[in-house]
């Protein structure tokens, strides 16, 4: 009986094509018929190919890449076999998950095989979807999916047969999504809001109404392009490995990164107090009471939000956003860097930013924006943007205080919470690869974002910028169009992958690499960092694999402090031996030398640490390594050059209208003024 079996024979050969006729042989020698399905990379419509005979049977199928099919016992869409057409690796992928229960599955008279997205988006009305258990319907995506918390709902919402004109179905979804409405539910209220919208869309655009209705339609467009990030989500393993899958750049498949792993609360717990990365899939699931997760959309925030000054960059699409040390402390150290800022970094009020996005949205603008602010200072005081929170921003931050917490305290070192920041972008945004020393939560209030990860250290292949960069802490590789010739270090370079929705939670331990992209839709995220520990050890006693550079890290940034914007210079002459002043020499000559003792004193203070070298030894190695990576480590150096703003990106001439040239000291480049009263 165990001995029966589903299989699939693919013709390696024809897989040499990325889309083409692909001859399959299936053998069935269960005693039961089994169907086959298939979806394409969009999650298109279903194609049925019938049940596959008992004793064998041979289709010949169209497919392209990402296409995936499944076995599913006759009759029903439990999936039972998975198979995924992977060209890179010029193979198939089986899925064998539930191979082994499958065949008897596909066998047994009672189905109790538990249904993935594959065998929800079989269901093609809402109807027919909630009767399958573990599905649900989602309102944005059209389709029936593995039932998620934020994303679907298991009631299926009146189809409106009344009769309503697009300004009225325009009313009610702006009453459903008043946030201030008392019958205000958050979710659901947004759902419905979405519904409803659809359906003014559909009279909208009907023939006959007209030319009435295109400013009614414009409106109906711009509030759905608001909710429907809020009512994404990513569904579930496979989905997440699809829109991997179909986001990633094309420079990173050759390097096979690993996903991120995805578990539910209860096996997340190892993973956080092991300092690995990953993403928590269920936190907020049955309690939908969290107002990030349930309320919080751009209206609602333009509602709460006070009129204090918020950071935003704007740069170009796939440009957008670098982040840079402010020119203040640039000026002071003697402009260690001749810099030259894209990225246009201003200061907007909310309502302004608000009109920015509505008014200036991705598709239509090459510039995107992305707003960045601090959202409570250490020990959660409610302080968004410099200034007290209003109340009901306030309330917010305390309850998403108190549903991370737990989590946060599963960190090896936790001290406490030290900010939360808010990160509100346009479709496109790329914030590149860098890392940060904290411990990290990660929330999306709305939108999905990816993220590209990479294990600390790794400095050799991830050619960080110098200590006194202002992009120092950040990787000089681009990740959408690495340059090997400059950066070769970066072949071998671990890579991990993940995308984060509404619903989600992503743990992203310190020291980690990372790089977050936001390919599908425009995003919002909160994400709260954790301070460690006073007498926890530095992390670069605890973990060897950043150990190896901090050495090197230590001596540059000791240097950096004692030559301010001529540390180049000197540690440029040191490494090639060129000539330099000779109290200049001996000073930076001292300086490594001190630098190593201390580094031999930590060294000394950890267990299992073989006994370190010398310190000559030490600073010849550092001089001698930093020969070797010199070109790369301080590219085109030239100190005392002021920063040179001539390619900054220029804002929009709407945004022109109201803002202004910041003091040359500033943090920022522009402040723009109150916007006009809408
Ligand atoms: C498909 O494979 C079978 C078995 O190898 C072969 O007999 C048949 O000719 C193939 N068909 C096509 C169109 O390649
Ligand atoms: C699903 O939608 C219905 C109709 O809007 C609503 O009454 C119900 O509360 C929703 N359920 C959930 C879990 O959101
Ligand atoms: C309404 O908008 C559509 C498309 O946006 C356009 O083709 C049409 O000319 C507009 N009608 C009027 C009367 O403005
Ligand atoms: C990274 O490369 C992409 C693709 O070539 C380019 O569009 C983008 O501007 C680059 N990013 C930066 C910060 O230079
Ligand atoms: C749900 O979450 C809210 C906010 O975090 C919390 O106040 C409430 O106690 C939670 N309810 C349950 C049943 O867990
Ligand atoms: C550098 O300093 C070390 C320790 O103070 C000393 O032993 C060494 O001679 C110095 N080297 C040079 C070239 O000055
Ligand atoms: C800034 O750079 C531009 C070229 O990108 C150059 O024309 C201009 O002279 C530079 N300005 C200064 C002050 O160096």
């Amino acid at each position: 009986m165990t001995s029966r079996r589903l299989t699939a024979w693919i013709s390696i050969a024809l897989l040499r094509c990325t889309s083409g006729l692909l001859n399959i042989t299936f053998i069935n020698d269960l005693d039961v018929d089994c169907s086959l399905f298939w979806h394409g990379t969009n999650a298109g419509p279903r194609k049925d190919f019938g049940p596959v005979p008992r004793g064998g049977g041979r289709k010949l199928l169209e497919v392209a890449e990402g296409h995936l099919f499944t076995f599913a016992r006759a009759g029903t869409l439990f999936p039972l076999l998975r198979i995924t057409i992977d060209p890179e690796s010029r193979s198939y992928v089986i899925n064998e998950d539930n191979a082994a229960s499958s065949s008897a599955a596909c066998a047994a008279s009672t189905a109790d095989a538990t249904p993935g997205s594959l065998g929800c988006s079989a269901a093609e009305a809402c109807d027919e979807c909630v009767q399958l258990p573990g599905c649900g319907w989602s309102t944005v995506r059209h389709g029936c999916v593995a039932a998620h918390a934020v994303a679907t709902n298991r009631t299926c919402l009146e189809r409106a047969e009344e009769e309503r004109s697009a300004e009225q179905w325009l009313q009610l979804a702006e009453t459903l999504m008043d946030p201030e409405a008392s019958e205000f539910a958050g979710l659901a209220s947004l759902r419905a809001a979405f519904e409803a919208l659809e359906n003014g869309r559909r009279v909208a655009e009907s023939a006959e109404s007209g030319r009435r209705s295109n400013g009614t339609l414009k409106s109906i467009l711009r509030w759905q392009a608001e909710v429907r990030p809020k009512l994404e989500a990513v569904l579930d393993d496979l989905d997440a490995e699809r829109l991997i899958a179909t986001s990633r750049h094309a420079s990173l498949a050759s390097l096979k990164p690993r996903m991120v792993a995805r578990r539910k609360l209860a096996d997340a717990m190892d993973f956080i107090s092991r300092a690995e990365p990953v993403v928590i899939t269920d936190f907020f699931d049955g309690n939908l009471s969290h107002p990030i997760v349930q309320k919080w959309t751009l209206e609602y925030l333009r509602r709460f939000m006070h009129g204090g000054f918020y950071n935003v960059a704007a740069d170009a699409a796939r440009a957008c956003c670098q982040y840079y040390e402010p020119r203040r402390i640039a000026a002071e150290a003697g402009y260690p860097y001749p810099f030259r800022p894209r990225t246009h970094l201003y200061r907007d009020h909310f309502e302004g930013f608000v009109g920015t996005l509505r008014e200036s949205p991705s598709e239509t603008e090459p510039r995107l924006h992305y707003l960045h602010d601090i959202l409570m200072e250490r020990d959660a005081a409610p302080v968004v943007a410099g200034e007290a929170a209003t109340p009901q921003i306030a309330a917010d931050l305390e309850e998403m205080v108190t549903a991370l917490k737990p989590l946060a305290k599963m960190q090896p070192f936790f001290g406490g919470v030290a900010n939360a920041k808010l990160w509100i972008g346009q479709k496109g945004v790329t914030m590149p690869l860098h890392y940060d020393s904290s411990d990290n939560l990660y929330v999306m209030a709305w939108g999905r974002k990816r993220a590209i990860l990479a294990d600390p250290g790794q400095y050799d292949a991830l050619y960080p910028y110098p200590n006194a960069h202002p992009l120092a802490g950040s990787s000089q590789v681009n990740l959408s169009n690495p340059d090997l010739a400059r950066h070769p270090g970066f072949v071998d370079v671990l890579l991990s992958e993940t995308v984060v929705g509404p619903g989600d939670v992503l743990y992203l331990p310190g020291y980690w690499w990372h790089q977050f992209e936001q390919p599908f839709e425009d995003t919002a995220s909160v994400n709260l960092w954790s301070y460690e520990l006073s007498d926890a050890p530095p992390a670069s006693m605890r973990d060897e694999r950043i150990r190896g550079s901090a050495l090197h890290d230590h001596m540059e940034r000791e240097m950096v402090k004692a030559f301010k914007s001529k540390a180049g210079v000197v540690l440029s002459a040191m490494a090639s031996g060129s000539g330099t002043h000779k109290k200049a020499w001996a000073r930076a000559n001292r300086t490594l030398h001190e630098a190593a003792q201390e580094w031999r004193r930590w060294m000394a203070s950890l267990p299992n640490v073989a006994d370190t070298a010398e310190p000559s030894e030490l600073v010849k190695d550092f001089l001698q390594r930093y020969r070797g990576i010199l070109a790369q480590r301080w590219p085109g150096w030239a100190p005392g050059v002021e920063w040179n703003l001539s390619e900054m990106t220029a804002l929009e001439a709407r945004l022109q209208a109201r803002c202004e040239p910041a003091p040359k000291t500033a943090t920022y480049a522009s402040v723009c003024r109150w916007p006009q009263s809408r």
